[in-house]
């Protein structure tokens, strides 16, 4: 069995490799990374998962801030989400998306959103928020999913997605200046 706690500053170099095997090497060239440039992840939202047997990190969830559209709406940017591949389908995955959550909500942040799967997010209550209008410039639109943690949220965010960083001004990365 596992234990989910908050992420210590000296996993991460554990959390890397585990990413880098989830993901490959070229993780980093996604374009969801274009949005934790220089952001660091929110703390007490970085949750690691351990084995009881003998406390190795088997899982990782960090989430990231964005604000969305022209009035810079706050989100939370799910992920990277990743579970020891030997470990799979035991529950890690659904623990750590769970917990994290939770946290979430006490902490009053309104909306969440990833780029996944909706296979899987689904069952976690995530949908596309295209009809929403929300959108990840050069994203494919099925794979940018949300969840509202407080009734009403989607409904009052629209627009595209802006790193957090973009916010405080300069060029991000891929070059887009703040407005
Ligand atoms: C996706 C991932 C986080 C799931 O973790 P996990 O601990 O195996 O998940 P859980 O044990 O909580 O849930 C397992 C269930 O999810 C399903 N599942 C796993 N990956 C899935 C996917 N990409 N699409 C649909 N369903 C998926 C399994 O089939 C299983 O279904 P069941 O409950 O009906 O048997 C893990 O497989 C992983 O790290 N994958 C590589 C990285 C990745 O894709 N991360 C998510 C995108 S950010």
């Amino acid at each position: 069995m596992f234990t989910i706690t908050t992420e210590r500053a000296e996993d991460g170099p554990v959390i890397d490799s585990l990413l880098d095997r989830a993901f490959g090497p070229e993780r980093q060239a996604k374009l969801s990374y274009s949005y934790r440039d220089g952001v660091a992840p929110l703390a007490h939202l970085s949750l690691v998962a351990r084995a009881n047997s003998h406390g190795s990190l088997v899982g990782s969830i960090r989430y990231w801030p964005v604000a969305v559209g022209p009035r810079q709406s706050p989100a939370l940017l799910l992920g990277p989400l990743a579970v020891e591949p030997l470990l799979a389908g035991q529950g890690i995955g659904r623990a750590l998306i769970g917990q994290s959550l939770d946290m979430a909500a006490w902490a009053r942040h309104r909306l969440v959103l990833l780029v996944g799967d909706e296979s899987y997010y689904g069952r976690f209550g995530f949908r596309p928020v295209a009809a929403q209008g929300i959108v990840m410039p050069g994203e494919n639109p099925a794979r940018l999913l949300g969840l509202e943690l407080v009734s009403g949220a989607l409904a009052q965010t629209a627009g595209s997605l802006r790193p957090w960083r973009s916010l405080r001004g300069g060029p991000d990365r891929l070059g887009r200046q703040a407005a």
